[in-house]
């Protein structure tokens, strides 16, 4: 899918917020727990730490201050929004929705709820539907969060993905605005490399049983090689693609947000795409890989570096399970509705 926005049609990020958990987990530490090392990490990764949610921590913990951040940024108060989009692979529970969850939490009884799952392109996909919803005219104002606690389904034995994730939520309010704002999308799915990265247990198709949960399946299992080969692949041709149907070039592109995964998945995109790299956000050194939350987490690190300024052009582009990938460009617009 793609599309461009239509004439007189403004929709901008006025609001951001994230939210990571206390718990700071170094290479280090991970190395007295499995066979591996801090040299391999940063070489392989260009991870140094990540953050790991506690044991009693949900998704919806985190989400919540993010999603209060975004609102106070925004100016708008909770009860006004009337969309509520979670993209997350690890909700609270399989339902209600943990979007559900929080329409009660943060006190927005008129909002449509409920959660989005596209793996880690869940925030491009969540933001490009619910900028949809506010084209149409079904939502005023929307409140997107993109955030994973993949620590929660990781396998802690299994040294070659368990050491590339991180927990981290972002979140997003969405408006009309005057001018500006987002100028299209490209999404796509290609369901036949769904089993690179997956959960075989806990859906319709294997329940959890006592077998499943002896057999390590309600673990993330991944390709790490063939997920990297795809990335690489995805991250390129969905932002050219974008930009063509947009008329513009990679060289009108003043920050660029891809999905942090792996400094040298972002290193090679980067040079493919031919992004200057001083114009490249990159935080997974911190965080590792946050899958939903990566995206709106490097925007917050952003705009707190001053990187972010009104006029500028903001690409970001996602990849993850499914597999999917998702680009989104943006004239930034510093809020923008007063
Ligand atoms: N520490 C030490 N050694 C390790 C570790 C580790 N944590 N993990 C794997 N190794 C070993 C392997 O066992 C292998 O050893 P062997 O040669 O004796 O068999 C060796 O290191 C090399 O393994 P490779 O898999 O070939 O290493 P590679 O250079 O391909 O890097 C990696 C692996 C980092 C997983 C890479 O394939 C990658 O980044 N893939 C993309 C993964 C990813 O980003 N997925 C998520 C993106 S989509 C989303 O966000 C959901």
């Amino acid at each position: 899918m793609i599309g461009t926005a239509q004439n007189g049609v403004a929709i901008s990020i006025t609001g951001l917020g994230g939210h990571v958990p206390e718990r700071v987990v170094t290479n280090d530490e991970l190395s007295q727990r499995m066979d591996t090392s801090d040299e391999w990490i940063m070489e392989r990764t260009g991870i140094r730490e990540r953050r790991i949610a506690a044991d009693d921590e949900a998704l919806s913990d985190l989400c919540l201050p993010a999603a209060e951040q975004a609102l106070e940024q925004a100016g708008v108060d909770a009860a006004s929004i009337d969309l509520i989009v979670v993209a997350t692979v690890t909700p609270d529970m399989a339902f209600p929705s943990t979007g559900a969850l929080l329409a009660d939490q943060l006190g927005a009884p008129d909002a449509a709820a409920y959660d989005l799952s596209a793996g880690c392109t869940g925030f491009m996909y969540a933001i490009a539907q619910a900028y949809g919803m506010l084209a149409g005219g079904l939502a005023s104002r929307a409140l997107v969060i993109g955030g994973d606690v993949l620590s929660k389904i990781m396998d802690w034995t299994d040294r070659s993905t368990s050491v590339l994730f991180g927990d981290g939520v972002g979140a997003v309010v969405l408006e009309r605005v005057p001018k500006g704002g987002f100028l299209g999308f490209e999404l796509g799915a290609d369901g036949s490399g769904g089993p690179e990265l997956y959960l075989p247990a806990g859906g319709s198709r294997a329940p959890v049983t006592a077998e499943t949960v002896a057999q390590g399946q309600h673990f993330v299992k991944m390709n790490g090689r063939e997920v990297f080969k795809f990335a690489t692949r995805v991250l390129v041709s969905s932002a050219n693609q974008l930009l063509a149907k947009c008329g513009l070039t990679v060289s009108d592109v003043d920050v660029y947000v891809p999905h942090q995964a792996n400094v040298r998945i972002i290193d090679y995109a980067v040079q493919k795409l031919g992004i200057p790299p001083e114009r490249v956000v990159v935080n997974v050194d911190r965080y590792g890989n946050t899958s939903s939350g990566s995206i709106p987490l490097a925007l917050v690190d952003a705009e707190a570096d001053g990187r972010l300024r009104a006029g500028e052009l903001v690409l970001m582009t996602g990849m993850g399970a499914g597999l999917t990938w998702g680009s989104g460009l943006i004239e930034w617009t510093n809020g923008g509705t007063r």
